[in-house]
């Protein structure tokens, strides 16, 4: 198939874009580099051994969409372009709104208009809100979002959900992502977050290279087994294989699907800190800091529906994810700015 990735110089996208070329397929990215950048690209094409055609475009410009679409016949869209911090979307509400609901509007009306009716969706955990179980199932309503961002992720879902029940000729499959981290194998790919990193692994990393002093664990009065925030990590790796089969799946099928990507395990904050320390022979220094404002307790997913539709499951254990994000890291301790490559 021909897949167009939006957003697919990002973390998710890129190794999504490996996956897809060592499967048989052809990619093509079209990004406009806010929270990313073509060296990005350049590693991936390192990694499969030839060229992908990438598009520096916006996705919210339509005249550059129709441009792209002129030029390809795309089998499918995998849509991960969309802005993603949260503190940030609750400082700047318009500029995500207007950013990832856009982006959508537009890159729909274009697919509709060339006939590509086939779209996956980088969907979150966080549509869940916070509920009173766990495991987290994709039939479970929506107890609303706490921020911005993730409202956008909702109302995305709604939209891409109306147009399948609107034209019984479109597939969507809204994959529920829940923690993803690691890196490619290779080292030369992987997370790169412009300023101090938000979330836990990454923050991590950059400990573990001593460009940060110590980790702040946002509390350790939760109810879980040892105080801290547990969560489902999920290797990038495993969850972008499920995008490959998510690719698969809606060209044999109409209408839309929720899917949960996630291990089935949760994991808390100290146990990912020990598990880095452990298998890359490192310290992190870390101190018990208030709650963050948002956090919930535990949240992990059921991933038995991606067995079931996708024949999907999560390959890779909490040990490998460290090692790859040491791994990268070490290698690239500026991200793709500054590193000497790989
Ligand atoms: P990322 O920021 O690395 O990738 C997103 C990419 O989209 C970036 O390359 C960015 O430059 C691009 N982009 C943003 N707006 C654009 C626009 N208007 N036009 C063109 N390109 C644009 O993030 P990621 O971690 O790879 O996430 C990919 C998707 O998955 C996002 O939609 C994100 O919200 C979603 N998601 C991520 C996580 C996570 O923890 N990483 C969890 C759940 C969902
Ligand atoms: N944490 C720390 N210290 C840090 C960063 C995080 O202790 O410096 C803790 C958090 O309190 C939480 C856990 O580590 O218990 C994970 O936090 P992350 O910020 O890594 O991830 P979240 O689960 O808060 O958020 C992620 C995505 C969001 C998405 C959300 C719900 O980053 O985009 O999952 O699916 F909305």
């Amino acid at each position: 198939m021909k897949i167009l990735l939006t957003g697919g110089a990002g973390f998710i996208g890129s190794h999504t874009c490996v996956e897809l070329c060592q499967a048989g397929h052809e990619a093509v990215i079209v990004d406009n580099y806010v929270n990313s950048s073509p060296e990005a690209v350049r590693r991936v094409e390192k990694i499969v051994r030839h060229p992908v055609v990438c598009y520096e475009a916006d996705v919210r410009d339509a005249a550059a969409m129709n441009r792209i679409f002129d030029e390809h016949s795309f089998d499918a869209v995998i849509h991960f372009a969309g802005l993603k911090a949260v503190g940030e979307s609750v400082a700047q509400p318009l500029r995500y709104y207007r950013n990832n609901l856009d982006s959508t509007l537009t890159l729909m009306e274009v697919m509709q208009a060339h006939g590509v009716k086939r779209i996956v969706f980088s969907s979150s955990a966080t549509v869940y809100g916070n509920q009173p179980v766990v495991p987290y199932r994709e039939d479970m309503p929506s107890l609303g979002c706490t921020n911005p961002y993730g409202w956008t992720k909702f109302m995305i879902e709604k939209i891409l959900e109306g147009q399948a029940a609107a034209d019984p000729e479109w597939s969507v499959v809204l994959l529920r992502y829940f923690n993803p981290i690691g890196a490619h194998a290779s080292g030369l790919i992987g997370e790169d977050p412009s300023g101090i990193p938000n979330n836990l692994m990454p923050y991590i990393a950059k400990v573990a290279v001593g460009e940060l002093d110590h980790l702040n664990v946002f509390g350790n009065d939760y109810p879980t087994k040892d105080g801290t925030g547990v969560r489902d990590y999920i290797h990038v790796v495993d969850l972008a294989r499920g995008h490959v089969l998510a690719c698969g799946y809606a060209a044999e099928h109409t209408g839309s699907e929720i899917i949960n990507l996630g291990t089935g395990v949760g994991y808390s904050v100290l146990d990912l800190v020990h598990t880095f320390d452990r298998v890359n022979n490192v310290h992190i220094p870390y101190v018990i800091a208030p709650r963050r404002a948002g956090d919930i307790a535990e949240n992990y997913a059921d991933p038995s529906k991606a067995l079931a539709l996708l024949g999907w499951k999560a390959e890779k254990n909490l040990e490998d994810m460290c090692r790859d994000t040491y791994h990268f890291q070490t290698l690239n301790p500026k991200g793709y700015h500054g590193s000497a490559g790989v």
